[in-house]
């Protein structure tokens, strides 16, 4: 598996990214607004990796309540995969618990997929498949 993105959730998006661009340096590769997640992600280059950070558009959303009174908080660590199906398939059959059990479509035209934290250690991890390959 390869690292895809780190994802943040944060307070203040715009604060976040004076931060990340204007002092720490990185470049926007993207930046979009997911309704149907209820976040603005913005996408930041880090090497071959990117560093998202989320925005919650609600303040009752699943990732608002997460970061609760932080500035910001590490949400999830996503891996591409080739097969995001096929790897599913896989860890479902070694026990892993998925929270989906479907491939759905994710930040930036990728398709994802998160585990169960109870199966990972506690960290939310996030398999993705890029757009080139279809996983539907
Ligand atoms: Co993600």
């Amino acid at each position: 598996m390869i690292l895809d993105h780190v994802a943040i959730v944060v307070r203040d998006l715009e604060a976040a990214i004076d931060r990340y661009v204007n002092v720490l340096g990185f470049s926007i590769a993207y930046r979009e607004t997911l309704q149907d997640q209820g976040v603005e992600a913005v996408g930041l280059q880090a090497g071959e990796a990117i560093v998202e950070l989320l925005r919650p558009l609600r303040a009752d959303s699943p990732i608002a309540r997460f970061r609760g009174g932080a500035e910001s908080k590490l949400h999830h660590t996503a891996y591409r995969v080739e097969d995001l199906r096929a790897e599913l398939a896989r860890l479902r059959s070694r026990g892993t618990r998925l929270i989906d059990e479907e491939p759905r479509a994710g930040a930036h035209g990728n398709f994802i997929a998160f585990l169960h934290p109870k199966s990972t250690g506690g960290v939310l991890i996030e398999l993705c498949q890029r757009p080139t390959s279809s996983a539907q």
